[in-house]
C-alpha cells in the first residue's frame, strides 16, 4: 500500500492527492483521504483506482492543512469502499492509514467490541483507530502506547480531531520516510512521494514513533527515548517521477536504460577505476572473502542468477543464489568469510531484508545492491553498492534490472582486479554499454512484428542457455506480469525433459541465440522446436544464416562480449512484453494483483 501524511501551511488535499498519484503503483484496489477541517475529520474514500477518489474529491472540495491518504493493495477484506483507508473509530476522533498486517487484530477487535466499539470494516487496520481514540493522553503518548499493543508489521500515520497541526507516524517493518520542507512536513511510504516536496528526508527505523508538525519531526525509539535519525539527500528529482512524453512509465523506463546504466557505472566506477573501497569493499577485503551468496526476489533474483556467472567466471569466486523467501526459512550454510548481498530495487522488500538479517546473525559480511539511498537494505549493509537508475515507477522492473546487472559486473571486475588478474579490455568495453543499449532500443520495430503475432497466444516458452537462461526467465516473467499470457523460461537444453511435450502450432517459442559459445547448442534446440511445428521467434545473432531460416521472425542482436549480452538481450524482451500488453489492452503500469514493492511477507 502507499501512505502519505502532510502537515503544513498549504491546502493539504491537492498535495496529498498528488503524492498518492506518485504512489499509486504501490497498490490500486481502493484509495482514500482524511482531512482535519474546522468541523472535525472529513473522510473521503473510493473503490478502485485513484481516479475515482480524485473525482469525488474535486466534486466536493474540503479545506484543511493537515491530511493523510492511502492507496490500497488488499490484504484483509475485499477491495470495497468500506475497507478502504483511512479508517476511523466510531466517534470519528482518530483517522489512520496503515500499510502491513496486524497479526493480533482478532484479539484486539474482540476486546474493543466488548468495550462497546462498533466496527465498520473487515480490515485489521481499523483496530488501530479505535485503540488510538480510547487511550488517554496526547496523540503522541497514545501512539507510543498503541504501538506496543500491536504485533505484526505496520507503518501507520494517524491524526486526531482534538489535536490540529500534528500527525503521528510509527512503524514496525514497512518503511516510512519523512521529508522536510520550509514550514511543512510530509511522511510517506516511499521517497517517490516525498520528492515532489523536497529531497531532504530521513527514514524512520523499526519501533520509531514520530510526531510531525510544520516545524519538523520529533522521534522516539522503541524504548520511548528521543532519538535523531540521519538526514539523507535523495539523488532523484521530481521530473523523474513524471511520465514525460511517454504513454506509460514502463516504456519511459525501458528508454531510460542507457542513461541509468551510464549513471550507475559513473557512480560506482567514475574516474577511480574498478576499486570498490568507497563502498566498503577494499581489494584486501575482497581477497579475504571465500564465497558470495546473492539473495533477492522477483526480477532482482534474475539479476542474481546472471551475477553468479559474472562472479564465478570473471572473479573466480564461488557464488550461490537464493530466493530470499526460501533462504530465510531454512538453515542456509553461510561459511565464515562470505559476503551475502541482497539485491533489491526498492531496498524494502520484506523477504530480502529478512534474508539479510539472517546472514548478519550468521556473522557474514552483508551487502546490498539497491536503488534507493538510505533504504532499509542499505541501512542493514556494511557494503553498499548503489544502482543509480532513478525512481522506477512501472511495476514491471526494467531499468533497475539492467542497472543491477551493471553493478554485479562491476563487482566481478573489481574482484578480478583485486586478485591481480584485471580484464582491462572488458573494463574499457563496459563504458560502451550505454551505446549498445541505445542500439538495442532500435529493435522496437522488429519486436512490434513479433508482438503482433503473439498477441493472441495463450502460452509462450522462452529458451536460453548459460548466461542467457536467466534472461529467458526474465522475458517470461515480464510477459506474464503485464499481459497475463502464461509464459515459462527454460534452459534450452532442458526443454526435451518436459516442456517439449507442450509444443504444437499454437505454442510460440522465443529463443535467445546471440553470437556466443552456446549459439550452435541453442540452435539445435530451436531446430527441435521447429520439428514440432511450434512457431519460433529468435532474439539473436543477426548475421547467422541458419537462424534466419529457423526463425519465423528474427530480432537481431549485435555481437558483444558475453558479459554484456544479458544486459542488452533483455531490452527486446521488455519491449515485446510491453507491446503485447498494449495490443491486448492491458494496464501496463498497474497490472492486476501486483504491487511494486512488497513490504509484507
Ligand atoms: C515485486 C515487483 C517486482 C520486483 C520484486 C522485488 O514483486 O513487482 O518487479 O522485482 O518485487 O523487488 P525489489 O524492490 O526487492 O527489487
Amino acid at each position: 500500500c502507499g501512505i502519505v501524511g502532510y502537515v503544513g501551511f498549504r491546502q493539504a488535499v491537492p498535495l496529498v492527492l498528488e503524492a498518492l498519484r506518485r504512489l499509486e503503483y504501490r497498490g490500486y484496489d481502493s484509495a482514500g483521504i482524511a482531512v482535519h477541517t474546522d468541523s472535525g475529520l472529513a473522510v473521503l474514500r473510493a473503490e478502485g483506482k485513484l481516479v475515482n477518489l480524485l473525482e469525488k474529491a474535486y466534486a466536493a472540495p474540503v479545506s484543511g492543512q493537515v491530511a493523510i491518504g492511502h492507496t490500497r493493495w488488499a490484504t484483509h477484506g475485499p477491495p470495497v469502499e468500506r475497507n478502504a483507508h483511512p479508517h476511523t473509530d466510531d466517534q470519528k476522533l482518530c483517522a489512520v492509514v496503515h500499510n502491513g498486517i496486524i497479526e493480533n487484530y482478532v484479539e484486539l477487535k474482540e476486546e474493543l467490541k466488548r468495550e462497546g466499539a462498533q466496527f465498520s470494516s473487515d480490515t485489521d487496520s481499523e483496530v488501530i483507530a479505535h485503540l488510538l481514540a480510547r487511550e488517554r493522553g496526547s496523540l503522541l503518548e497514545r501512539a507510543l502506547s498503541v504501538r506496543r499493543r500491536l504485533s505484526g508489521q505496520f507503518a501507520v500515520v494517524a491524526m486526531d480531531r482534538r489535536e490540529n497541526g500534528v500527525l503521528v507516524a510509527f512503524r514496525q517493518g514497512p518503511p516510512l520516510v519523512v521529508g522536510f520542507g520550509e514550514g511543512e512536513t510530509l511522511v510517506a511510504s516511499d521517497p517517490a512521494a516525498v520528492v515532489s516536496l523536497t529531497r531532504r528526508c530521513l527514514h524512520l527505523e523499526d519501533g520509531d514513533v514520530a510526531l510531525l508538525s510544520p516545524q519538523g519531526v520529533q522521534i522516539f525509539d522503541a524504548t520511548d527515548r528521543p532519538v535523531s535519525r540521519p538526514e539523507v539527500v535523495l539523488d532523484w528529482d521530481p521530473g523523474q517521477v513524471e511520465r514525460g512524453g511517454y504513454k506509460h512509465f514502463m516504456l519511459k523506463e525501458i528508454h531510460e536504460q542507457p542513461g541509468a546504466c551510464a549513471q550507475t557505472l559513473q557512480v560506482l566506477v567514475g574516474e577511480r577505476g574498478f576499486d570498490l573501497t568507497p563502498w566498503g569493499l577494499p581489494p584486501e577485503l575482497l581477497r579475504s572473502l571465500s564465497s558470495v551468496h546473492l539473495v533477492a526476489c522477483g526480477t532482482s533474483w534474475h539479476a542474481a542468477l546472471v551475477g553468479k556467472f559474472y562472479l564465478e567466471t570473471l572473479a573466480g569466486v564461488p557464488c550461490r543464489v537464493d530466493y530470499a523467501s526460501e533462504f530465510r526459512y531454512r538453515e542456509p550454510l553461510v561459511p565464515p568469510s562470505s559476503l551475502v548481498v541482497g539485491i533489491t530495487q526498492s531496498g524494502e522488500t520484506a523477504d530480502t531484508l529478512a534474508a539479510m538479517r539472517l546472514a548478519k546473525d550468521k556473522q557474514a559480511l552483508v551487502g546490498s545492491i539497491c536503488n534507493v539511498r538510505g533504504a532499509m537494505a542499505e541501512r542493514l549493509s556494511e557494503v553498499k553498492l548503489p544502482t543509480s537508475a532513478g525512481p522506477e515507477i512501472g511495476v514491471a522492473s526494467t531499468k533497475a534490472f539492467t542497472s543491477q546487472l551493471v553493478a554485479l559486473l562491476v563487482l566481478a571486475l573489481a574482484w578480478r582486479r583485486a586478485r591481480g588478474e584485471a580484464d582491462e579490455a572488458l573494463e574499457r568495453r563496459l563504458f560502451h554499454l550505454p551505446y549498445d543499449l541505445q542500439q538495442a532500443l532500435h529493435t522496437d520495430s522488429s519486436v512490434e512484428g513479433v508482438a503482433g503475432e503473439l498477441q493472441h497466444a495463450r502460452n509462450a516458452l522462452y529458451l536460453g542457455r548459460g548466461v542467457l537462461y536467466p534472461i529467458a526467465l526474465e522475458g517470461a516473467l515480464k510477459l506474464k506480469e503485464i499481459s497475463y499470457v502464461h509464459a515459462e523460461g527454460y534452459p534450452a537444453g532442458e526443454m526435451k525433459h518436459g516442456p517439449i511435450a507442450l509444443l504444437d502450432e499454437d505454442f510460440p517459442v522465443i529463443g535467445l541465440c546471440p553470437a556466443f559459445e552456446l549459439t550452435e547448442k541453442t540452435l539445435s534446440n530451436l531446430e527441435e522446436v521447429r520439428a514440432r511445428k511450434a512457431p519460433v521467434y529468435v532474439v539473436g545473432d543477426g548475421e547467422h544464416p541458419r537462424l534466419r531460416e529457423i526463425a519465423q521472425r528474427l530480432v537481431p542482436l549485435p555481437r558483444l562480449p558475453w558479459p554484456l549480452l544479458p544486459i542488452v538481450a533483455v531490452v527486446p524482451l521488455q519491449l515485446l512484453a510491453y507491446r503485447v500488453a498494449v495490443l491486448r489492452g492491458c494496464d501496463v503500469d498497474q497490472p492486476r494483483n501486483l504491487a511494486k514493492s512488497v513490504t509484507v511477507e
